[in-house]
């Protein structure tokens, strides 16, 4: 695959909009942001993410939820699990969530994202504060000993290949913005990321017009 980062931009000329973020979240009534939720398969990202999102939503903020499994199954379909792969896949999701903020919205992620560094750059890609780390902190034998969709049993039995966990690294992010303990149910994780999206300010309440 093409070094995507460094291709030239010849003959491509950015094309300001009209309609600022800025506008959009005076509209909206809170900022936009990325919640970027990061740990192993079967931590339980995309169930909290989506536990957040319902809660978010029922607050009346605008979300959109990105989940890795899905995202697989069209925008990343070519990609697998190799170093470079992944690579791509947080790459894509980065712009993705990048004009999500751009449209208004609280973006939730919930990808293993195994990397530091790529990682780093989807933080890179917004502004300070936009990109709130959630590192849900299972651990491996939690993780395997749930195995929802088996793929664990099917990594020790040599059927799958570079899995997170087994025979893959993951690269535990040295702070976080929030730190979620695996084994805590999903509504205390829930209502840990509220308050702590509230306290810093960065899910304030509705603002209201006229
Ligand atoms: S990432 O590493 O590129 O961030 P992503 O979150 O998109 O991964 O996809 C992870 C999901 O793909 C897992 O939850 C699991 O269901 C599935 N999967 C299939 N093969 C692998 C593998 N080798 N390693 C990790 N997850 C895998």
């Amino acid at each position: 695959m093409a070094d995507i980062e460094n291709l030239p931009l010849e003959n491509v000329v950015w094309h300001p909009h009209q309609l600022t973020r800025a506008q959009r979240e005076v509209e909206n009534g809170h900022p936009a942001l990325v919640i970027w939720f990061t740990g192993l398969s079967g931590s339980g990202k995309s169930t909290v993410a989506g536990a957040l999102e319902q809660a978010l939503f029922q607050r009346g903020i605008k979300t959109y939820l990105l989940d890795g499994d899905n995202l697989r199954h069209g925008l990343c379909r070519d990609l697998g699990f190799s170093e470079q792969d992944r690579q791509e896949n947080i790459r894509r999701v980065g712009e993705v969530a990048s004009l999500m903020v751009d449209a208004g919205l609280v973006v939730l992620t919930a990808f293993i994202s195994p990397y530091k560094a790529e990682r780093k750059k989807v933080r890179e890609l917004l502004e300070p504060g936009q990109f709130i780390e959630v590192f849900v902190d299972t651990p491996l034998e939690i993780c395997e000993s749930r195995d929802p969709k088996g793929l664990y049993k099917k990594a020790r039995a040599g059927e799958i290949r570079h899995f997170t966990g087994i025979d893959s690294v993951y690269e535990v992010p040295d702070s976080p913005e929030i730190y979620l303990p695996g084994q805590q149910s999903v509504e205390t994780s829930v209502t840990q990321l509220l308050v702590e999206l509230k306290k810093s300010g960065i899910i304030r309440s509705r603002i209201h017009h006229g």
